[in-house]
């Protein structure tokens, strides 16, 4: 249960703050006021609010026996159908910019047959966005990929950053005149390495149902684009990377002038203060393995960096701790600290110097204050990081609707709005408020 006075109260300290640190004459005064041409924004991914994406890896996976999916996605938000309902959506709440996918499995549903009609679907969204002053942000490849792609091996396949690569070329050529940033890959640094992240043995249970899926086809692997089991998590890493490239470098060979990054999956790793004499921090060596090789590559191939952040760790020199007491947390029992944002901001800056876009940040709880004081909680801190030089270009909130939380299903809910999965009625919630407030002020 959450203790909402507790909640009250920290987001009430959270905001006085700088003002008595100004009274005592200690800090400048606080500027809420963002820069001109701040991208507001809302974030989905293709097969978490479109439906029956039949074609593709995971589709295939919620179906096996056994699966370790709490339920199939379905219809999810029918946003495959509805998309232009979800744009009218995102312009009525205030914002300005929609970060959404491209489905992969849709366009290229068998090898090498592209589909021009899904092309156009995706023109049309890109179109409509303009239409209505919104902002296009274009994730080439949100996790899933098409079924025949797993079952070549994913990303452990030695093909599959040249497949990659191919499939954005085909997408580019049909769609980058109308996109304004691009990303290509979503979280790739975590791809292998969420067992370490996720509760429960989940691993043993995943590897019995690619298993299943590999003798369903017949095939010898059958890797899903964001695995939790892989049989070589450093093989897969290093296609994803060169994936990456050859990606980014197909897209920008079709339209050298738009903006290409990849979006990170980063915690606010932490050092434990007051560690004994001697005592040396995990936190480095955990921001080596998650973001090491991803933050280097992204020094030079990247136009700017998307940062995805929910949490913060806490690390000793013997491992990660536990939540403070009387903290906040998620669904999940994670620990909700709104200035995390605005620690990653500063360290992907730092290790980059690139331009950074906040791709996602969001919580996933269904007791809504709890994003509506996240949000300006997150956003003050992420703009002192601005004052102190960091150039953010933009805030997408994950995530517009309730949607298909992978392996969890739909019990966990990020959306600023509701979904009724009957009607597919969307309601905005009071947080939508709250940021479309932030957004048409263009001040926190
Ligand atoms: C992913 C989303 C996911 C969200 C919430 C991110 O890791 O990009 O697909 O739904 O976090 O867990």
């Amino acid at each position: 249960m959450i203790d909402r006075r507790a909640m009250l109260g920290a987001t009430v300290a959270l905001t006085a703050a700088p003002m008595a640190l100004h009274a005592a004459g200690k800090a400048k005064p606080f500027n809420p006021a963002f820069p001109k041409g701040f991208l507001w924004g809302t974030a989905t991914a293709a097969h978490q609010v479109e439906g029956n994406n039949t074609s593709s890896d995971v589709w295939f996976l919620e179906h096996q026996k056994p699966t370790v999916y709490a339920e199939p996605s379905g219809d999810a938000a029918n946003s495959f159908l509805l998309w232009e309902q979800d744009l009218d959506l995102v312009k009525s709440l205030g914002l300005n910019t929609y970060r959404f996918s491209l489905e992969w499995a849709r366009i290229e549903p068998e090898q090498g047959l592209f589909s021009i009609a899904m092309l156009d679907h995706y023109k049309a969204m890109i179109e409509g966005c303009h239409a209505r002053g919104i902002t296009p942000v274009v994730t080439f490849n949100h996790f899933t990929t098409p079924r025949w792609f797993a079952a070549l091996g994913g990303w452990h396949g030695d093909d599959a950053p040249a497949l990659f690569a191919r499939y954005c070329d085909r997408a580019a050529r049909h769609l980058a005149g109308g996109i304004a940033y691009a990303t290509t890959l979503n979280e790739p640094n975590l791809s292998g390495k969420l067992g370490e992240l996720l509760p429960g043995d989940l691993l043993g249970a995943d590897k019995e149902m690619v298993e299943a899926a590999a003798k369903a086809l017949g095939v010898a692997l059958y890797q899903p684009g964001n695995p939790l089991y892989t049989p070589d998590g450093a093989r897969t890493q290093r296609h994803l990377l060169e994936g990456h490239r050859l990606g980014r470098a197909a897209i920008k060979a079709v339209r050298s002038d738009l903006p290409v990054g990849v979006s990170l999956a980063m915690l606010d790793e932490q050092a434990a203060p007051g560690l004994p004499k001697g005592a040396v921090s995990l936190r480095d060596a955990k921001r080596e393995h998650f973001y090491g090789e991803w933050l280097r590559l992204a020094k030079t191939d990247c136009d700017f960096l998307g940062i995805q952040n929910y949490e913060r760790s806490v690390w000793t020199d013997k491992g990660k701790l536990p939540n403070p007491s009387g903290a906040v947390t998620n669904t999940m029992g994670a620990e909700v600290y709104p200035p995390s944002l605005a620690g990653v901001a500063r360290y992907a800056h730092a290790q980059t110097n690139l331009p950074i876009m906040v791709t996602e940040h969001g919580v996933g709880s269904e007791h809504d204050e709890i994003r509506a004081n996240l949000i300006p909680a997150a956003l003050t801190e992420l703009k002192k990081a601005m004052d102190d030089g960091v150039p953010v270009i933009g805030y997408c909130h994950w995530s517009l609707i309730d949607n298909y939380e992978w392996v969890f299903g739909y019990r966990i809910r990020f959306g600023l709005c509701e979904l009724d999965r009957a009607t597919f009625k969307r309601t905005p919630k009071p947080s939508a408020g709250v940021l479309g407030r932030i957004a048409r002020a263009n001040s926190v």
